[in-house]
């Protein structure tokens, strides 16, 4: 008889992306763990965005010289040592007790950039002292005004470099493992960045927590003023056609990020890596362009650099290592990804990030 399969537990023990989710689901509560894992309605988007990966295949050059490959490029204008951009995800501190601030010093140490999350379990200021990577803040379309004052004005000071402003949570997409389990955040996790700037918000659901400050009626005339607060650049999150990528450069965007998060919000949405050079030949330069949805090899970041995306932005997947290992997991399922892209540049006859052909990628 064989021996049972051993799942690897451990950081240490992981070989690729797939065996932290595994370590994750075992290590989560089953209602924390469909919050993460879970998408909108049928979850068809959230499949899609994967399943687009793998129609995508590489045509590798050979006999190039690559002993010497190039991860480091710029982003907005400031030096990355690798295209990777932690994306924005709320409540780490419900995963593990490391939280965000475990979340960040993972990847300043493996050269990633972090989105901190507006929704965190983590005052946004406490989480820019534990680490020196680069650091961007999101906002939601928040209802009252206030709000993007007070947090604009907090990130600018903490030394943020970029706001990202999440358009496409006019209202929560239907999750309906959520709604199942009745989702509610555990005791002792609290929206720490909310609660801390506005007394008074309801406890409970996490839903209830986003409804209380959603404004579905921000439109793009609304950019301008949430420009004027501060002189970071502002990047579009959740953008999915052309004509809203052309929208968010005349409205001064300086990064639209191709998002369908996660397909946690609208389902039948289309998966980002079909959508995204339509979006890059509408905005022809104008803006730098990060894509999220399903990355989880380094492969598929190669595929999207190819395709005219300049970085690439994965949201489950450092949670899936936090979960299952805190800092030490966070760190090891990005560092995979690092790993992974150098070994897929060598093999593709790549020579740098910055300048990967489109003619790399064919679809099957
Ligand atoms: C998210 N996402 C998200 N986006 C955002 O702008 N603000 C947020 O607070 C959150 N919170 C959040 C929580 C969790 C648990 C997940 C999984 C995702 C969306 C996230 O930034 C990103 O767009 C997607 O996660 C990308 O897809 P993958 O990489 O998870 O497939």
């Amino acid at each position: 008889m064989s021996a049972p399969v051993q799942l690897p537990t451990h950081p240490a023990q992981w070989i690729n992306v797939a065996d932290a989710e595994a370590a994750a689901k075992v290590a989560l509560p089953p209602a924390i763990w469909d919050y993460i894992a879970g998408g909108a309605e049928d979850e068809q988007t959230m499949h899609a965005n994967r399943a687009a990966f793998a129609r995508r295949l590489l045509r590798p050059r050979m006999l190039v010289d690559v002993s010497a490959v190039e991860t480091a490029t710029t982003l907005l204008d400031a030096p990355v040592a690798f295209p990777l951009i932690v994306a924005p995800s709320s409540l780490h501190r419900m995963y593990h007790p490391d939280g965000e601030a475990g979340t960040y010093r993972a990847a300043s140490r493996v050269g990633a950039l972090m989105t901190v999350s507006s929704a965190g379990s983590t005052p946004l200021e406490e989480v820019a002292q534990a680490a020196d990577g680069m650091r961007w803040f999101q906002l939601y379309c928040f209802r009252e005004r206030a709000m993007y004052g007070t947090f604009v004005e907090a990130a600018a000071a903490a030394g943020y470099r970029a706001l990202v402003l999440t358009a496409d949570v006019q209202i929560l997409g239907r999750r309906e493992r959520d709604m199942r389990n009745n989702f509610v955040l555990p005791a002792g996790v609290r929206m720490a960045n909310f609660e801390r700037r506005f007394a008074g918000l309801p406890d409970g659901t996490a839903h209830a927590h986003l409804m209380n400050v959603a404004n579905p009626a921000i439109t793009w005339d609304d950019l301008a003023w949430i420009r004027s607060l501060s002189d970071l650049p502002l990047v579009v999150k959740g953008i999915l056609t052309a004509e809203d990528a052309r929208l968010a450069v005349e409205h001064g965007a300086a990064a639209i990020w191709v998002s369908n998060h996660g397909g946690r919000q609208l389902d039948c949405a289309p998966a980002t890596l079909d959508i995204l050079e339509e979006i890059v030949e509408a905005v022809d330069g104008r803006a730098e362009i990060v894509l999220d949805g399903g990355v989880r090899r380094g492969t598929d970041i190669l595929k999207a650099l190819a395709l005219g995306a300049r970085a690439v932005a994965v949201g489950r997947v450092p949670l899936y290592g936090l979960a299952a290992g805190g800092e030490a997991g966070a760190f090891a399922v990005l560092e995979m990804l690092r790993n992974e892209l150098q070994t897929a540049m060598m093999l593709c006859g790549v020579l740098s990030v910055a300048s990967v052909p489109r003619s790399l990628v064919k679809t099957a």
